[in-house]
């Protein structure tokens, strides 16, 4: 990928430029508790995006994306917002940076990536981490990752239509090889865990559906406006509940009546789910996997029947993990299609991805990709 990179700079914008990279992520626990402030357990995968940039000393941004054979040109005002949507991820970052009183001006850029579209790892996360990071680089801006990790987040809420929580963005622009990471998303105050699961006779598997299913964007937005809701009706009643995963389990009892059916489920979900993240936590300072991996199939049931983001290719995936005895397995991402993650025994491991594969294949007439999972670093230059 970065020879390709290299050559296709040099033949379209001659010498020079700065190569930098970022990474898609995974999340052992705790999804969608970003956006309700709560807590989330990423790491940043070996799989990521790359890109190589040059000031061009204009006002105009010239992309060229090796995936798509691609080349766009835009400006860099609120009306120059290019069509092509990977463009638009750059644009947003461009945009977002200049809100925040950073430089940009014009710039070449050639940028490749290899984490599978839809699977849900994250990789329009790692498309504006790379970007973000590099254009504060190249321009000399002092922004942070906390800030670079909010201006991908932004591009996503105002370019992109996702009204996202931080933790993509933040595992990508934070990732550290061998470590997970705990972020309070309210306090933003976070821990590098090591993370060895091989030390202790596991291993970490990705099993990607393939399927990635319409409308998952404004389906992801409605969950955050139940979420949202039940914050405020419990808001009444306890006024130091600020976000969602500030509420207790009873005091969401006393809302029942106020709140939709479905809303209140997802909050059940929510308030579960903050919790979990800390158990998982304490348990693997233990090297207690099974535990952990118990509470991941507790997630898989809270997505599926609660959160209502799984669908039927990874409910079967999930069931097959079970009967495989895989210690812990769960739809992994913001759902609707993409990936469950698995924690297997290595000696159980070749016997559950055969037979996940096979029995996949056979019911839905399409073979599930296998991802093996390696923590890796997050935004940097690649030199
Ligand atoms: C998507 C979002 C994240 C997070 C997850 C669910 O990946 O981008 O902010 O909400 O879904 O945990």
């Amino acid at each position: 990928m970065k020879q390709k990179i290299q050559d296709k700079f040099a033949s379209l914008y001659g010498e020079g430029g700065v190569l930098y990279a970022s990474a898609g992520r995974i999340n052992l626990i705790g999804e969608h508790t970003d956006y309700n402030g709560g807590y989330v357990f990423p790491g940043a995968i070996d799989k990521g995006i790359m890109a190589k940039l040059k000031v061009n000393g204009t006002s105009k941004v010239r992309a060229y994306s090796l995936d798509y054979n691609e080349e766009v040109e835009f400006g860099l005002n609120e009306e120059d917002a290019p069509s092509q949507s990977w463009a638009r991820y750059i644009f947003g970052v461009c945009r977002e940076t200049a809100k925040r009183g950073g430089k940009v001006e014009g710039f070449d850029t050639v940028f490749a990536g290899d984490v599978p579209l839809g699977a849900g790892l994250s990789s329009s996360a790692a498309l504006e981490s790379c970007f973000a990071f590099a254009i504060n680089d190249i321009f000399s801006n002092d922004f942070n990752l906390f800030e670079l990790a909010k201006i991908g987040q932004s591009t996503e809420h105002n370019y992109c239509g996702v009204k996202c929580g931080i933790m993509d963005q933040f595992a990508s622009c934070f990732g550290k090889q061998g470590c997970l990471i705990r972020l309070n998303c309210k306090t933003l105050e976070y821990k590098y865990f090591p993370f060895d699961p091989e030390a202790h006779g596991y291993k970490l598997v990705l099993i990607d559906s393939c399927v990635k299913h319409e409308l998952a964007s404004s389906a992801y937005n409605k969950r955050r406006e139940s979420c949202e809701r039940a914050a405020r009706a419990i808001a009444k009643l306890h006024p130091e509940v600020e976000y969602l995963s500030d509420a207790k389990r009873v005091w969401l009892e006393e809302v029942r009546t106020q709140i939709s059916e479905e809303d209140f489920l997802r909050a059940e979900y929510v308030i579960g789910e903050v919790q979990r993240v800390l158990d998982v936590c304490d348990a693997l300072e233990r090297n207690d996997y099974e535990t952990a991996g118990e509470m991941m199939y507790q997630t898989h049931f809270g997505m599926s029947r609660l959160y209502e983001v799984s669908c039927e290719e990874l409910d079967f995936l999930n069931r097959i993990a079970r009967k495989c005895d895989v210690s812990g397995s769960r739809v992994m991402g913001g759902g609707f299609g993409g990936c469950t993650i698995n924690l297997v025994k290595k000696e159980l491991y070749d016997n559950f991805i055969s037979v996940a594969r096979a029995r996949f294949t056979e019911q839905f007439g399409h073979e599930p990709k296998v991802y093996d999972v390696v923590i890796s670093d997050g935004a940097r230059r690649a030199e």
